[in-house]
């Protein structure tokens, strides 16, 4: 009787047998991916000689990534900032902006359920030592075209550089607003003068940061996800060019036409005087283009 012997499986064969595992895959964009990634994965390993305590090092520490993560927390999310993975998606996914206004990491802050707030809204309340700012301009399409009742959903860290969810309990929504365009496509909202900020440096992405001998700093910056019917969401963020880190934020995420001066100024103008704001304070101008859905 013959015994059917088992293939003996060596660092030669091993990927081509890996991605025969995946030849049956239905979907042929997850049989790209998975045979991708697997494809990678072992040339990484083979380029660096991974030993078993390094694997089982970087298992510990993508479980720590994991264990990291809560409802008002997204460490992955870091972790791809970080390593410019985000920033790369980004750029792979908008290679042709025209006029439309250029993209941006999202970043692991974003939360629903920001309060709508009317034009001139004060979404900065929690931050009472920053100076004021009023940012404003147009939602417009490529043409000029305004679009009213364009949704503007923003957020920033404090003038001191903290989110709501690295305050107190973390549970308290503050420094973000959803904003709407009026008629003529034109948006105002008050907060105060973000300041460049270091990423949560608390957890396993901070270890890597501090480990690589990397700075955690991002410059200071507004983030606006901007929604309206029939248009691609825009996800954003306008960059303080007075502040520190312009070039060497560390997610990568600075673009040049995303930078705007936020001025200072010490009179009140008209707007200023009417929402009731004491000088010093700075005004920014920026105007959003959305793309149309089809495009
Ligand atoms: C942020 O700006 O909120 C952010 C983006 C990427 C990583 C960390 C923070
Ligand atoms: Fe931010």
């Amino acid at each position: 009787m013959t015994v059917a012997r088992a293939k003996r499986t060596t660092a030669g064969d091993i990927t081509t047998e890996v991605l025969k595992r995946f030849d049956s895959t239905p979907n042929p964009r997850l049989r790209e991916l998975m045979q991708g990634i697997v494809t990678h994965l072992h040339a990484f390993a083979r380029e660096v000689n991974l030993t078993e305590q390094e694997w089982f090092a970087g298992i510990e520490f993508i479980t720590a990534v994991g264990q990291k993560c809560a409802h008002n927390r997204q460490e992955f999310i870091l972790l791809s900032d970080t390593l410019g993975l985000s920033i790369l998606v980004d750029l792979l996914n908008h290679r042709v902006a025209g006029s439309a206004t250029e993209t941006t990491v999202i970043g692991p802050f974003y939360r629903e359920g920001a309060p709508e707030l009317p034009p001139g809204g004060n979404m900065g309340e929690m931050d009472t030592t920053g100076t004021p700012l009023l940012i404003s301009g147009t939602v417009t399409d490529p043409s000029g075209k305004p679009i009213p009742g364009a949704i503007l959903d923003c957020w920033q860290a404090s003038s001191v550089g903290v989110y709501d969810s690295q305050m107190g309990a973390g549970e308290e929504l503050g420094m973000r607003g959803v904003y709407r365009t009026d008629a003529d496509g034109f948006y105002l909202l008050r907060t105060t003068k973000p300041k460049w900020y270091p990423i949560p440096t608390d957890g396993p992405v901070g270890d890597m940061i501090r480990a690589t001998n990397r700075h955690p700093y991002r410059p200071g910056h507004v983030h606006f996800k901007i929604s309206a019917p029939g248009y691609h969401t825009l996800v954003t963020h306008i960059f303080d060019s007075s502040s520190d880190y312009l070039n060497s934020d560390t997610v990568f995420a600075v673009k040049d036409s995303l930078i705007v001066d936020f001025e200072v100024k010490h009179a009140l103008d008209e707007t200023a005087k009417k929402l009731g704001i004491q000088p010093p304070y700075a005004t920014g101008e920026f105007d959003f283009v959305l793309m149309p859905s089809g495009s």
